[in-house]
């Protein structure tokens, strides 16, 4: 009889391993101690499986190596550069390149560009450095993601999409002047790694279109959302993630990109457009912040890198292997009735803190406890994205409570086994078995800007 099935097995060898420490109990709890119970502030050689992000932590291939033996150090023109370029005008379809040192400082760009005093700026949920600079640029953020994003428990198929009669209303309240542009994020890491549906992309496109309205991508994570759309949305079963990839850029004017993600890469970011005024003035600006327009704060090798890193990460073999490697994780802490966002995203699991430690308020953290406790349970770094995360009012100093209460498990591209992720669901359902024993936090330094990097706690007794 002839098997019909096939695991999402991984399109790679191992051909050099990085060892890792593994640590007593007794050695964690001093260290989340010393780092205030926030995991940003560990030591990375106190942690044993390190699932803090997907930023910058891929495993890059040999021939991503090889090009990093390739770089052309030259202060301007280098060849790189023009690799870089030619491999976003195929995969991405922008018509003008702009490196960054990452996606930050792409924000920051656009961000100054296109924002003037008093505007208004709408996106499907916000991401941090993204809503700081467009606040620092003067605009107000508004939330746009259909409400089906804020509920964990809601099994939508795309989470990540506008609500249109949100984005209708704003634009009658505040005037289409007021909005210089619409973020979007592919996919939408805030929510859960959700995607947007092309047919959503689209609406949003025409909406904005007849009020002349730009529309920028946060293309960070746009290839987990075009396999999104191949595996869930009709009509696409059939087509390249590639090919899903230039279509999901051909709605946008201009992308920011951390290439930290998608692209493979340990460092690297850039801004792409098709406006040649967007171009002239971003090629001004980047002088100023990150460099010359042909490296944006970047060596020759890493955007070689980088440009590498752009062919290797649309290949469909490589997309199914990585978001399966993150679902059998997912799948197994159903299987146990852990309390995750579903549907499970592109680059991560998330627990959901309220439900996982329902006798904490919001106000007593339990997303930054639960972070700390899977440390102290078993090494293991995961991220709060819930209301550390969320910060506070910059106009009001109120302090924000988001909906959604998480504790990020990120999956490095490349980087861990199967085994790996064995540990790590074990980990999680021990804690889950013991979770009426954990207690709050209080905040006891809190920093001004973005302040889950660096706030400390202390637990409530
Ligand atoms: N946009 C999204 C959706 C992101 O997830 C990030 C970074 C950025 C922009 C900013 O890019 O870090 O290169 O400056 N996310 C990381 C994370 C930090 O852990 O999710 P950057």
């Amino acid at each position: 009889m002839e098997r019909k099935k096939r695991s999402w097995a991984e399109p790679y060898k191992i051909k050099m391993v990085e060892p890792l420490v593994m640590t007593t109990r007794e050695q964690r709890l001093r260290a989340i101690e010393e780092a205030g119970y926030n995991t940003f502030l560990l030591r990375s050689a106190d942690v044993y499986i390190d699932l803090l992000t997907d930023s910058g932590t891929s495993a890059m291939s040999d021939r991503q190596w090889a090009g990093m033996m390739m770089g052309d150090e030259a202060y301007s023109g280098s060849e790189n550069f023009y690799h870089l370029e030619e491999a976003v005008r195929e995969h991405y379809g922008y018509t003008y390149v702009i490196p960054t040192h990452q996606g930050r400082g792409a924000e920051h760009l656009i961000s100054k560009i296109l924002i003037k005093p008093g505007d208004v700026v709408p996106g499907n949920m916000y991401f941090t450095t993204t809503r700081l600079h467009q606040e620092l640029a003067g605009a107000s953020f508004e939330d746009i993601i259909v409400d089906e994003a804020h509920d964990p428990t809601s099994t939508f198929a795309f989470k990540g999409n506008v609500d249109l009669t949100k984005l209708q209303s704003l634009i009658e309240r505040v005037g289409a002047d007021r909005i210089p542009y619409v973020t979007i994020g592919a996919t939408v890491n805030m929510a859960g790694g959700q995607p947007i549906s092309m047919a959503n992309l689209r609406a949003v496109r025409e909406l904005t279109a007849a009020h002349k309205i730009r529309v920028v991508l946060d293309a960070t994570r746009a290839v987990e959302n075009a396999w999104f759309i191949k595996a869930r949305e009709e009509g696409y079963a059939e087509r390249s993630v590639a090919s899903i990839l230039l279509e999901i850029c051909s709605l946008s004017d201009a992308a920011t990109m951390s290439g930290k993600k998608d692209l493979l890469v340990n460092i690297g970011g850039f801004l792409a457009m098709r406006d040649e005024w967007i171009y002239n003035e971003a090629r001004t600006l980047v002088v100023v912040y990150e460099g010359m327009h042909t490296y944006g704060g970047l060596a020759g090798r890493d955007m070689e890198a980088m440009a590498i890193g752009i062919h290797e990460a649309v290949q469909d073999d490589h997309i199914r292997a990585r978001v399966g490697q993150v679902e059998y994780l997912g799948d197994q802490l159903i299987q146990a009735g852990i309390p995750i966002v579903l549907p499970i995203g592109g680059h991560a699991i998330y627990l959901d803190a309220k439900r996982f430690l329902p006798h904490l308020t919001q106000d007593q953290f339990p997303a930054q406890m639960l972070a700390a406790q899977l440390y102290i349970e078993g090494g293991i770094r995961a991220m709060e994205r819930g209301i550390v995360s969320a910060g506070r009012d910059p106009n009001t100093g109120a302090q924000r409570y988001p909906k959604l209460e998480l504790v990020r498990l990120t999956i490095p591209r490349r980087v861990y086994t199967q085994a790996h992720l064995d540990v790590t669901a074990e980990v999680v359902m021990d804690l889950f078995d013991r979770r009426d024993s954990i207690p709050g936090l209080e905040m006891t330094y809190e920093p001004r800007y973005l302040r889950f990097f660096q706030a400390r706690f202390s637990p409530l007794q």
